[in-house]
């Protein structure tokens, strides 16, 4: 086998694949999550998610990734050969392909306002500014597409290089400086907030249990976010499995992750919570928790302007890494199956995300009440493409659950796992019934923005489901079992 392609340590998957948990998902999307669906009771149902869905598919997704040697797509190809399975199953590497660019396109121009805000934070523009001159800010920065879009192409184009560079040379190097200075400032914000902030009111808040404030709703973002903050269902862990030493523990490494990412999740929220409880503000902010609340308490707090820098340019790190593993999957099929050098290749998925980023960009503000997509589907660019990673996204990781549970056998998932019995069996039951049934909630998340159309948007779902799942399973059972 290549060696080239194995990442030189053996910590580096984990260091690879914490980089991509830890994102724009731990410090921005979870603490509005929780101050939304009432805090305590949705941490619950979020590590019932993550220890129920997100851990097994995770696992399953290592190893597919790591069983194949091969990127997402072409290992797909390659595994249904290996197991004489229907050639469908590769729509696996496919999805994942779709997702993370259109991910991708989006996180970067989110990722874009983070650089924007460590600007204004590095000049002490927003120093003492009141709400008013920072919701003025915001709302300022989301109508300018040209800095938009300056901002993204700095970002995409700075994490590009960085894949460009090689797994080694680049990526390998790249987060084991990334990683450890991220935790650092993380402790230094945490610390710095525990010192001027409420820590009390947010831990109050995080941890009351109030289960009158879950809705379904509120279960169901909860599956989302456990899903989208391992990274799962976009072929990046798939991707970074695939260069992963064969004698690294598959479960002892999925749960590392998993504790890693939530433990940074829960440490982000209360040191933001803490910050915005301390300058006496409202924690149910939503989006514009992290780019209007915090802000406004930087701004209110002693040496507001360097935490905030620093605290920005954690967010930009923490997005960086996340970013580099959706571009890793796409980049390395292109290389396998095209005669492209890895930085052609590169150049032209961030040339792609960079292209499609645009429309977000401009759902903003040009294209914000009128545009191609309000005409055909009565909603901006922006959403479409959300909307559209919210079914592509589950159905990617459906896939993985029922490919790793039912098109490998047992004594093949045992060779990977080498793990004990129990757990082998566990694993078993939770990626065949457990996870499927899981991600398949997930969709239900869609439905709101599809209402007029839902019945038949069911409707269809249930039969292409069906047509596929006896695409998928069919051959399988002339399978050597
Ligand atoms: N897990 C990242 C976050 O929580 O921000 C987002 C992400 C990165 C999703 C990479 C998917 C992915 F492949």
């Amino acid at each position: 086998m290549n060696t080239d392609n194995i990442w030189t340590h053996k910590g580096t998957f984990l260091l690879a694949a914490v980089g991509s948990a830890v994102g724009l998902g731990n410090l921005w999307r979870f603490p509005y999550l929780v101050g939304e669906n009432g805090g305590g009771a949705f941490l619950i149902v979020y590590a019932i998610s993550v220890f129920a869905v997100g851990i097994p598919i995770l696992i399953a997704e290592i190893m597919l990734g790591r069983n194949s040697r091969r990127s997402p797509i072409m290992g797909m190809r390659f595994l249904t050969r290996c197991h004489n399975a229907s050639r469908a199953w590769e729509a696996i590497g496919w999805l994942g392909a779709i997702s993370a660019l259109l991910i991708l396109s989006f996180y970067s121009v989110i990722s874009g306002w983070a650089l924007h805000y460590l600007g204004q934070m590095l000049t002490g523009a927003l120093k003492a500014a009141g709400p008013v001159r920072l919701e003025q800010e915001y709302a300022a920065l989301l109508a300018a597409p040209i800095t938009m879009t300056v901002y993204h192409s700095l970002f995409l184009g700075g994490c590009g290089l960085l894949v460009g560079l090689g797994i080694h040379r680049g990526l390998e190097n790249g987060l084991r400086l990334l990683m450890p200075s991220l935790l650092v400032i993380l402790l230094v914000v945490l610390f710095y907030a525990a010192s001027v902030g409420d820590m009390s009111a947010a831990a109050d808040f995080l941890f009351r249990f109030q289960l009158s404030d879950l809705s379904l709703a509120g279960w169901l973002a909860a599956l989302g976010q456990s899903f989208f903050t391992l990274s799962l269902g976009m072929g990046a862990i798939m991707a970074y499995g695939a260069y992963m030493s064969g004698e690294t523990s598959l479960t002892t490494t999925a749960f590392t992750i998993a504790l890693v990412d939530t433990s940074v999740a829960l440490l982000a929220g209360l040191a933001i919570f803490a910050l915005v409880f301390g300058a006496g503000l409202a924690p149910d902010e939503g989006p514009g928790l992290m780019f209007v609340s915090l802000p406004l308490a930087f701004a209110a707090m002693p040496a507001g302007s360097l935490v905030g820098a620093i605290f920005f340019v954690l967010v930009l790190g923490a997005a960086a890494s996340s970013a580099i593993s959706l571009i890793e999957p796409v980049a390395a099929y292109l290389v396998e199956r095209f005669p492209l050098s890895r930085a052609a290749a590169v150049a032209l998925v961030v040339a792609l995300a960079w292209t499609l980023g645009l429309i977000t960009v401009v759902s903003f503000n040009l294209w914000s009440s009128q545009s191609p997509f309000h005409d055909l589907f009565g909603r901006s660019g922006f959403e479409v493409i959300e909307l559209i990673t919210y079914v592509t996204l589950p159905l990617g990781g459906l896939l993985v659950a029922l490919f790793a549970g039912w098109a490998l056998t047992r004594t093949e998932s045992m060779k990977e796992m080498h793990s004990r019995e129990p757990w082998l069996k566990l694993w078993r039951f939770l990626v065949r019934f457990v996870a499927p049934t899981g991600v398949a909630f997930v969709f239900l998340r869609a439905l709101p923005y599809i209402e007029g159309y839902t019945l038949p948007a069911v409707g269809a779902a249930v039969i292409v489901g069906a047509v596929a799942a006896s695409r998928l399973l069919g051959r399988q059972r002339d399978a050597p079992r």
